[in-house]
């Protein structure tokens, strides 16, 4: 999906959620303001429960906020209709969880061409798309393979084809190498930091890993259900996660707010799909809940 040039991909101003437990009030996330803009490589980090996986539900809109203003693909979700949200969802958002979240019994090719269902796609047409998707991630061999025939690491790789078969803006992957050994967990990063390099849909991904998001241009530190920090980095020169840069020692981290993309994005990004409400709305930097 191409947004209109300046559109960010995803912007959040002051979002809340707070879940109704027996009674109990679980402030999940508790005021965060962020930008996604076309083609960026995120990473989101936090320790279990600050979250994380709570904001990218809300991000993709497969969950809605309490509070604040989500705008997603430049349409604000509070002005949606539950299937006008999954119809912008299916147009807008792909996603990758830890847990590939592949239908059983049901083939690869199937499995992927499933969300071209939604758009009104002819079935051998479906089939296609699904098996062109399946070539790009390598997995032209086994479209007709059961997830239960595949390995681990080939089942993420159909569910990211999944997720990129209807070319959204944004794909969500949340902790996606978490069930992967450290090989195949290595050759999925990869292909994600590929795709999100060659056809410019922006990577947000949750990891645990300080490694891995090492490897991101942008790292979000999430505490606490808030944005303790938003910050840009050259990304490792030597090959991806090859570098010394960790968290703590990246000699170029800087406020996001503060630069413009430079040297080292995977897309090169179009300098006017960053407008002023980008820099703005992210410079959540140092203030918990942002803009809020
Ligand atoms: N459906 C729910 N109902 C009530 N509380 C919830 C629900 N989902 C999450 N929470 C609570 O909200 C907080 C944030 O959860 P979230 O799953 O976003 O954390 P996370 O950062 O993704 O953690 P992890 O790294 O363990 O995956 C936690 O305290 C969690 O217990
Ligand atoms: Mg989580």
């Amino acid at each position: 999906m191409t947004l209109p040039a300046g559109v960010p991909a995803i912007e959040a101003v002051d979002v809340s959620r707070t879940y109704e437990l027996d009674g109990v009030s679980v402030p999940a996330l508790r005021g965060v303001s962020l930008t996604i803009d076309p083609g960026e490589y995120v990473a989101v980090i936090g320790p279990s429960g600050s979250g994380k996986s709570t904001l990218m539900h809300l991000l993709g809109g497969l969950d809605r906020p309490t509070g604040g203003r989500l705008v997603i693909g430049g349409r604000d979700v509070a002005t949606l209709s539950a299937p006008e949200l999954a119809m912008l969802r299916n147009q807008t958002i792909g996603f990758v969880f830890q847990a590939f979240h592949l239908l059983p019994r049901t083939s690869a090719v199937d499995n992927v061409a499933l969300p071209l269902v939604y758009r009104g796609i002819g079935a051998r047409q479906r089939r296609e798309r699904a098996a062109a998707m399946l070539g790009r991630v390598g997995l032209g061999h086994r479209l007709d393979h059961r997830p239960n025939q595949l390995s681990g690491g080939e089942q993420q790789r159909v569910a990211i084809a999944r997720a990129l078969v209807t070319d959204p803006a944004v794909l969500l992957a949340d902790e996606p190498t978490g069930n992967l050994d450290t090989v195949t967990g290595e050759a999925v990063l990869e292909l994600l930091e590929r795709l999100n390099a060659e056809s410019g849909v922006a990577l947000v991904m949750v990891t645990h890993d300080q490694e891995v998001a090492a490897r991101a241009r942008r790292r979000i530190a999430v505490r606490d259900g808030l944005i303790r920090s938003d910050t840009l980095h050259d990304r490792p020169l030597s090959g991806v996660g090859r570098g010394p840069a960790t968290l703590d020692d990246a000699p170029s981290a800087e406020p996001r707010f503060a630069s413009g993309r430079g040297p080292g994005h995977p897309s090169g990004g179009s300098g006017g799909a960053a407008g002023a409400t980008g820099r703005l709305s992210g410079s959540s930097e140092a203030v918990p809940g942002g803009a809020g």
